[in-house]
């Protein structure tokens, strides 16, 4: 591949400014050298750019790692990257992550510029339920509010009450004070807060296609192959695999489980490039890596992110009526404190 650092970009003479050590180190801990040739021209021009712009980037913790440790200005999960994108003041802000959590970012800062580099960077949970389902639910359970996972559309948070995520679910259904509430699309998150309290839930049946296809019998098989294995799970995994696991939490749970843990071995059930990214922090910790990947979040590439900034594009656009009711179910969201997470 031509590094595209050695194309001459419009408007910009000078020469690009290497790596700065620490980030060539942290990337060399990760990355086969060979990779890191083809990473690094793209890293650095990117870096350029940014600057030249006043551009940041928010990083989902299921990007690659030279997205996550070479070039986002912030990583996080679903929840703090929604609170970054909330109080972020640059005028440009280029979303590595999937379309939801992009229209998330621009439903909270409606005066912003916010760039996601593949649109078609999906989710099969968001995919899984439309405004109309969410509509039929009300008319079928009268009175019962409706939270939904961050992970569904602008026009589904724009009929729900108050948005979830994996690190708040439990809490945002209980601030409520209801004794049914419909818990929209995630069926196994749904399970699992349901697990942790003594509301009600009415479920939908959307899964995420990563998660769902892990299974309790494979971690069964990590415990008897590795011994003295620490499991972390993200909730959007089947009950079987739930049971488990000795944590379960959000993305951002896990990391802060390993940091403040630091257990001898370690396994995450969730996306591949968790345990990447998490590895170059805690070389003292041996992290067992099962794979499955999102598909959705690998479309967001290096190239794709350099087209992004040179070319101003993909704008995530809201309808100001549905991204106003959108805003008021995130905001709500944003009030209710996370919880750590626990055993099942
Ligand atoms: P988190 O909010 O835990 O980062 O999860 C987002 C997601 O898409 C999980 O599949
Ligand atoms: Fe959606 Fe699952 Fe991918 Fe997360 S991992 S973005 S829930 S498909």
């Amino acid at each position: 591949m031509e590094p595209i650092a050695s194309n001459p970009r419009p408007g910009h003479a000078g020469p690009i400014p290497p790596l700065s050590p620490e980030v060539a180190e942290r990337l060399a801990r990760v990355l086969p050298a060979g990779e890191w040739a083809v990473h690094a021209p793209l890293v650095e021009e990117i870096g350029l750019l940014k600057r030249e712009l006043g551009a940041v980037i928010l990083a989902h913790n299921y990007q690659t790692p030279e997205i996550f440790h070479g070039v986002a200005d912030f990583v996080g999960d679903s929840l703090a990257l929604a609170r970054q994108a909330a109080r972020s003041d640059a005028g440009l802000l280029v979303f590595c992550g999937v379309h939801f959590m992009a229209e998330t970012a621009k439903v909270l800062n409606p005066s912003r510029t916010v760039l996601i580099p593949d649109p078609e960077a999906g989710c099969s949970l968001a995919a899984s339920i439309t405004a109309a389902d969410v509509r039929a639910l009300r008319r079928q359970y009268p009175g019962a509010p409706v939270v939904t996972y961050v992970n569904t559309a602008a026009e589904v948070k724009a009929e729900s009450d108050v948005c979830g995520t994996s690190g708040t679910a439990v809490e945002v259904v209980e601030s409520l004070g209801a004794e049914r509430v419909i818990f929209l699309p995630d069926e196994y998150l749904g399970r699992w807060v349901a697990s942790r309290t003594e509301v009600e839930l009415v479920l939908w049946h959307g899964h995420c296609e990563v998660h769902e296809r892990f299974t309790g019998e494979e971690i069964a098989a990590f415990r008897r192959a590795h011994p003295a294995i620490t499991v972390l799970a993200h909730p959007e995994c089947p009950p079987g695999v739930l049971a488990e696991a000795d944590y379960v939490g959000s993305t951002a749970g896990m990391i802060d489980f390993v940091g403040a843990r630091r257990p001898r071995r370690v396994v995450m059930i969730t996306e591949c490039s968790m345990s990447d990214n998490v590895a170059v922090e805690h070389p003292d910790v041996e992290f067992v890596r099962p794979c499955n990947l999102c598909p959705h979040m690998k479309r967001i590439t290096l190239p794709k992110i350099l087209e992004s900034l040179r070319c101003g594009v993909h704008a995530v656009e809201v309808a100001p009526e549905v991204a106003a009711r959108a805003r008021a179910a995130v905001e709500r969201m944003l009030a209710v404190a996370p919880r750590p997470g626990a055993r099942p």
